[in-house]
């Protein structure tokens, strides 16, 4: 790596999707209060996920990364971090009893509260204000206090963070976890969800008690301790690039620099310019990082970010999130999984099924249908495989919540249904039903595409 970068480097550089602070000296007093506080994650953690995503790049697991849009620091509660959890360990069981392959679990939780907008100002009945970036910017509510981005949010967000992040932990170590009692994960509604996703759901988790008890049994009526606990990481879009380099620490180890804000930062779509601030401070974190590659990208331009990022083609190191919408998927990714191959990168390729489908109904509502969102996942597979490269996992936005944001599904929901429960206030996320519908859709394509 060229020796100019360090955590402030980018500063040098163009940085988009910045708020405006009024007072640079208030930023900064921020800045210097997140210097001071510890990292919520370890270098060691890090690398550990590392590994485990070199593993998915050679096929021998999958990566389910999945949350929502964006967090809320009103919703940093019990339930709500809870039933995401809750949610994730069901997908990644109905995966693995399909595929037999380890799956990574990576939540856009703890962190993921800002959010790039396509303009900097909103007006509403005549009135301009700043647009609403994350809870970690500036408030959602429609008045000039609320909307003023206040640096104070960075250590609110940090504070947020930690709290998410030490629950999880708790919950993943301890008996919550524990394969042996799926029951823990059931969500509070679960029992009025009568469908025949849930029901699929049920019957795998009691073929699964018979499958330990056989096992347990020939191995002499012991536990199988591993299967007690669960490891759990954190990934958030790295938008807000001063919050970013505050937590970006040495490690005690000196093997570098790493955001010790999460274990996986991303690049979004917005933000990935190879001339611009995000990819400078990128290139020069530890981290296993992700890069949001939308149908604007050119496939030369893939392979220049992917060799800017990662120089040495760590595996493990970059992941390419491709969301091209259900549409553009089968003109657009073909020739960059294929420039990328002929390069010679090594690279985990994941799909967004959300991002490209966003649509607007007749009342202006964001929404996403579940067909497009299940045609754009199942195409990838087709694509990669059919491109002698293989897709490795799926990112995906989520709520354990009873919500109604995307149509379609088992319930049908249309857009009328939306009302019901519509509850994000930037992307719809998929509920609980349609998440698990995902997840068995995964295992049936990891099936059929099973290397023997
Ligand atoms: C997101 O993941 O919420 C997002 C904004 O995605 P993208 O950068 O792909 O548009
Ligand atoms: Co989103």
């Amino acid at each position: 790596m060229n020796d100019t970068w360090t955590p402030a480097s980018w500063k040098q550089f163009p940085a988009a999707q910045q708020p405006n602070y009024a007072d640079q000296a208030e930023l900064q007093r921020a800045v210097e209060q997140l210097e001071k506080l510890p990292p919520l994650v370890t270098s060691w953690e890090i690398d550990h996920l590392k590994d485990q995503l070199a593993a998915a790049q050679l096929g021998k697991a999958w990566m389910l990364q999945g949350g929502d849009c964006a967090e809320s620091f009103q919703q940093c509660q019990t339930e709500q971090i809870a039933s995401k959890l809750k949610l994730l360990l069901q997908m990644s069981l109905v995966i693995v009893f399909a595929s037999r392959k380890q799956i990574v679990r990576v939540g856009r939780i703890a962190g993921q509260y800002a959010k790039p907008r396509s303009s900097d100002t909103e007006v509403v009945g005549g009135v301009k204000l700043p647009c609403y970036r994350g809870d970690i910017v500036n408030g959602f509510e429609f008045n000039p206090e609320s909307r003023r981005p206040d640096p104070l949010r960075l250590v609110r967000g940090y504070e947020r963070s930690a709290a998410t992040l030490n629950f999880i932990r708790a919950l993943s170590e301890g008996g919550f976890a524990d394969l042996h009692h799926p029951e823990n994960w059931n969500l509070l509604f679960v029992n009025e969800v009568k469908g025949e996703v849930a029901k699929r759901y049920r019957e795998l988790v009691s073929s699964l008690g018979s499958a330990l008890r056989f096992m347990e049994t020939i191995l002499g009526g012991a536990t199988v301790n591993e299967l007690k606990r669960v490891d759990f990481f954190t990934s958030h879009e790295a938008l807000l690039l001063p919050y970013e380099s505050a937590l970006t620490r040495a490690s005690i180890r000196g093997v570098g620099y790493y955001n010790m804000g999460t274990h996986m930062p991303w690049i979004g779509e917005r933000t990935r310019s190879l001339q611009g601030a995000h990819v400078e401070y990128f290139r020069g974190i530890k981290n296993p990082i992700g890069v949001k590659i939308g149908p604007s990208a050119q496939p030369d331009e893939v392979v220049d970010l992917a060799k800017h990022l990662n120089p040495d083609n760590e595996p493990g190191r970059l992941t390419l999130i491709h969301r091209m919408g259900r549409n553009q998927i089968e003109s657009k990714l073909p020739p960059i999984i294929e420039a990328v191959r002929k390069a010679q990168c090594g690279v985990l390729w994941v799909c967004d099924p959300m991002h490209g489908n966003t649509i607007a109904t007749q009342h202006g509502r964001k929404t996403r249908r579940f067909d497009d969102v299940v045609d754009e996942l199942r195409l990838s597979f087709g694509i990669h495989h059919a491109c002698g490269s293989s897709l490795g996992g799926a990112h995906l936005e989520l709520t354990g919540d009873n919500v109604t944001e995307c149509t379609g599904g088992s319930r049908k929901l249309t857009e009328s249904d939306l009302d019901v429960a519509y509850e994000t206030q930037v992307d719809p996320r998929l509920n609980y039903e349609q998440a698990l519908e995902i997840a068995f859709e995964i295992a049936g394509k990891l099936q059929e595409f099973r290397v023997p």
